[in-house]
């Protein structure tokens, strides 16, 4: 069991942290930056061990562990995992480690997208991993019991791979987004839940796919706001809101440093300093 900061105490002014295996949480920061403006924020992109997606269990949980503790260096006073596959697989193991720590998962929205689904089926966009968790089998239990739905999980394998690079549009991406949602449409798919945080960069390139494919355009669910929120609600209910903050940012990647400035610029028109991060 470790503390977020050592020996002392949280207050307002230590910073956010907030952790993807890439680039894709920086979908996630964006609500939390809108959200939170006077908030320091510390991004890290384990780039040099994505994607976690296709990886065993036991790794993606020693990665999260490794750049928590990382972080919990740093001085924070919450950490936001802005992954659904390390969220599945190692936040029980992270508020293990860090009880006295605000910890914010996310999650595929399958809840929303029940509640808005008119055909009653959904299709769910995520990582190999996620659709194997036990989180997501036992979510997708909960919400079949609750609801009328049927869901149609969608493993996106190489997908991660192409944001990563930064290939929203390219005749890569698109042809392979036309493989994973042809069979979602076709089976009556009326709403996609996007159920990794790198997909809300290739948004619009699903939006035409699906127009191309002639069904009518699906309902897209994000829960990058909704993680927002929470993490709002954690720090108001702990007083730990900052008021006087500056909103600073900063980024670090244990891969390439002009790779995640560069993801920043193009993806947020956000220019943070970016720092390197021994991957071991
Ligand atoms: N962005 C991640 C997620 O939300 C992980 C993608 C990956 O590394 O495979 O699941």
């Amino acid at each position: 069991m470790k503390q977020s900061a050592g020996s002392m105490p949280m207050t307002a002014d230590a910073a956010i942290g907030i952790f993807d295996s890439g680039v894709g949480g920086l979908s996630v920061l964006r609500h939390v930056h809108a959200a939170l403006p006077r908030e320091r924020l510390v991004y890290v992109a384990d780039s040099g061990y994505a994607p976690y997606g296709d990886k065993p269990e036991a790794a993606i949980v020693a990665r999260s562990l490794a750049i928590a503790d990382f972080l919990a260096s740093q001085r924070i006073k919450a950490l936001v995992v802005a992954c659904n596959t390390a969220t599945a697989a190692a936040i029980a193991a992270i508020r293990a480690q860090w009880p006295r720590l605000i910890v914010v998962g996310i999650e595929p929205g399958l809840k929303p997208a029940a509640q808005q689904s008119a055909s009653g089926v959904v299709g769910v966009l995520a990582t190999r991993s996620t659709l194997a968790s036990q989180r997501f089998a036992l979510l997708r239990q909960q919400m079949e019991a609750q609801y009328e739905v049927h869901y149609l999980p969608q493993a996106c394998v190489g997908l991660v791979d192409l944001i990563e690079k930064g290939e929203l549009h390219s005749v890569a991406t698109v042809t392979l987004l036309e493989g994973y949602l042809r069979p979602l449409l076709e089976q009556g798919a009326d709403t996609l839940v996007l159920g990794c945080t790198h997909y809300p960069f290739v948004r619009e390139a699903i939006g035409s796919v699906c127009r191309r494919l002639g069904g009518r355009q699906p309902a897209i669910i994000d829960t990058g706001e909704a993680v927002s929120r929470q993490l709002r609600r954690l720090l108001h209910e702990t007083a730990l809101l900052a008021d006087g903050g500056d909103g600073s940012l900063c980024g670090f990647t244990t891969a390439s440093q002009s790779t995640l400035q560069h993801a920043f610029r193009r993806l947020l028109d956000l220019h943070p300093p970016v720092h390197a991060l021994a991957a071991g």
